[in-house]
């Protein structure tokens, strides 16, 4: 029985202010708390930001952070409707590290809380062999409920988050434990479908 708890947790927004960074912290403390190892992957890191013009050398440097990972969790926002696109690019500059994986989606945004962007990553992710969570994490009006530190301000805020985390994390530990056993016994072969 393997034990699925590398999880990389990928920021979807580059830009500046982005309010990205106190999402994901509030996300992997979290996920920390619940049994897993998360590794914050940086779309805006130097190292990968050269991702974007399909830059072999970054290319390479992201596949090495995925790779092995037992599962992902993706925290975007949602720019009209959808992903933001440098994080579509990421996304498709990586085969392989996906394949029988698990993908946590947690969005943010405006009055939507990221539900678009969530429901418009499923069809990404299913072409690239993963499995999506279905329950999911949404935050509208992130900028007013975290603070800097990524911390929830509202004390009942909080509790609900927490609750919906509970469950993410539940759904996440299945899927993470029951493919790292099943990628151990059967390597994942995209040919054999
Ligand atoms: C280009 C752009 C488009 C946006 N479109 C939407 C949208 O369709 N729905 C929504 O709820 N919020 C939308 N927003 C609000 C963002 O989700 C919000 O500003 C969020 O904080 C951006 O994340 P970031 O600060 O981490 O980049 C949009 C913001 C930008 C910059």
């Amino acid at each position: 029985m393997s034990d699925g708890n590398r999880i990389v947790v990928v920021l979807g927004s580059i830009r500046e202010g982005r309010i990205n960074d106190r999402v994901a912290a509030w996300v992997t403390s979290q996920l920390r708390l619940h049994g897993f190892a998360p590794e914050l992957l940086d779309p805006a890191d130097p190292e990968l930001l050269p991702v974007q013009t399909g830059d072999p050398a970054a290319i390479s440097t992201l596949r090495a952070r995925m790779h092995g990972a037992d599962g992902f969790v993706i925290v975007t926002p949602e720019y009209n409707h959808a992903e933001p696109g440098h994080l579509k690019t990421l996304i498709d500059s990586v085969t392989a590290e996906w394949w029988a994986r698990p993908v946590g989606l947690v969005g943010y945004g405006g009055i939507s809380g990221g539900l678009r962007a969530i429901e418009a990553l499923r069809i990404i992710l299913a072409e690239l062999h993963t499995v999506t969570i279905r329950d999911t994490l949404s935050f509208a009006s992130p900028w007013r409920r975290f603070d800097e530190d990524g911390r929830i301000i509202d004390p009942d805020d909080a509790a609900a988050a927490e609750t919906a985390m509970a469950v993410f994390a539940h759904r996440l530990r299945w899927w993470a434990d029951s493919l790292a056993d099943a990628r151990e016994r059967r390597p994942y072969d995209r040919e054999d479908n």
